[in-house]
């Protein structure tokens, strides 16, 4: 059997083995899917010892990807940008291949919950590692622009740097453009219970507010976006599903079916 397994620090809470465990049944695949608790130092060699035992490919949480990234001989463009890398496999002949695929989670997401990316004007709340692996994505599925607003403006500029395109820009809460129709918060703020500073005008015309963060109720984002005109208000447990299909596609090239495992675990958080 194939084995596979999600490294983090802490892992305990990981509804990753859940996820292609039942994506794998889905397809019609048997495989070993695992978490591993690799010490906040260790994880080189925690990972050397999974490949060395057989593992074929894994995903990386919290706080590894920047090391996963590093550690890679390949790397896709997605974890290019986000310097930073939630997949891994190793080939047959051994070389590490990186890839990011929280971006693409995220914009597959947004769209089975009905956003229209392709020439959207779009707001992403926060400039930290989460947002950083969603440009890319989000600029390739159309978007028109892409504006940044960041507790911490410097951070937004680096991005809009690194991204190359001129459809990014980091902006002020001064210079906020009067229409976005998707609103994305990337901040750890709702991990605490709390919102980032944003201007309520920003949901008069958003037909989807999206947290990456979820939890078992909508977050304070998602309350304060309904509160305040937002259409449609969306967390972020669709997103590590679709993130965690892109995966599965990467290692097997098989597509699994997603709406019944994230129906499954919304059941089960509540
Ligand atoms: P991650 O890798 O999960 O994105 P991170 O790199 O620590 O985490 O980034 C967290 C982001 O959330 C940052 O953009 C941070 O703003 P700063 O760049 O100014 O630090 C933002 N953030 C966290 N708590 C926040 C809060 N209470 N209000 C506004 N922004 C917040």
């Amino acid at each position: 059997m194939k084995k596979y397994a999600v490294f983090g620090n802490p892992i305990a809470q990981s509804l990753s083995p859940t996820i292609h465990t039942m994506f794998a049944k889905s397809c019609g695949i048997e495989l070993e899917y695992t978490k591993i608790l690799a010490p906040v130092d260790g994880f080189a060699a925690s990972l050397e010892s999974f490949f060395e035992d057989g593992g074929v490919g894994c995903n990386v949480t919290m706080p590894f990807k920047e090391e996963a990234f590093s550690l890679a001989d390949y790397r896709n463009a997605a974890a290019d940008m986000a310097k930073a890398a939630n997949t891994l496999k190793r080939d047959e002949s051994g070389t590490l291949h990186a890839y990011n695929t929280d971006g693409i989670g995220l914009v597959t997401d947004l769209t089975a919950k009905g956003a229209k990316l392709d020439r959207a004007n779009v707001l992403l709340l926060g400039a930290g590692g989460a947002a950083k692996g969603v440009v890319q994505p989000l600029l390739e599925a159309g978007v028109k622009t892409l504006h940044i607003l960041n507790r911490t403006l410097s951070k937004a500029q680096v991005i809009e740097k690194d991204s190359g395109s001129d459809r990014v820009v980091a902006i002020t809460a001064e210079s906020l453009a009067p229409d976005y129709e998707v609103v994305i918060n990337s901040t750890s703020a709702s991990l605490q219970g709390t919102l980032p500073e944003v201007p309520v005008s920003v949901f008069k015309h958003c037909n989807i507010a999206y947290d990456m963060v979820y939890g078992s109720e909508p977050t304070v984002f998602m309350e304060f976006a309904k509160e305040h005109g937002a259409t449609a208000q969306v967390d972020g447990l669709g997103m590590l599903v679709q993130q965690a299909a892109a995966a599965f596609t990467i290692w097997t090239g098989k597509q699994p079916e997603t709406q019944d495992v994230e129906h499954y675990l919304r059941e089960l958080k509540k």
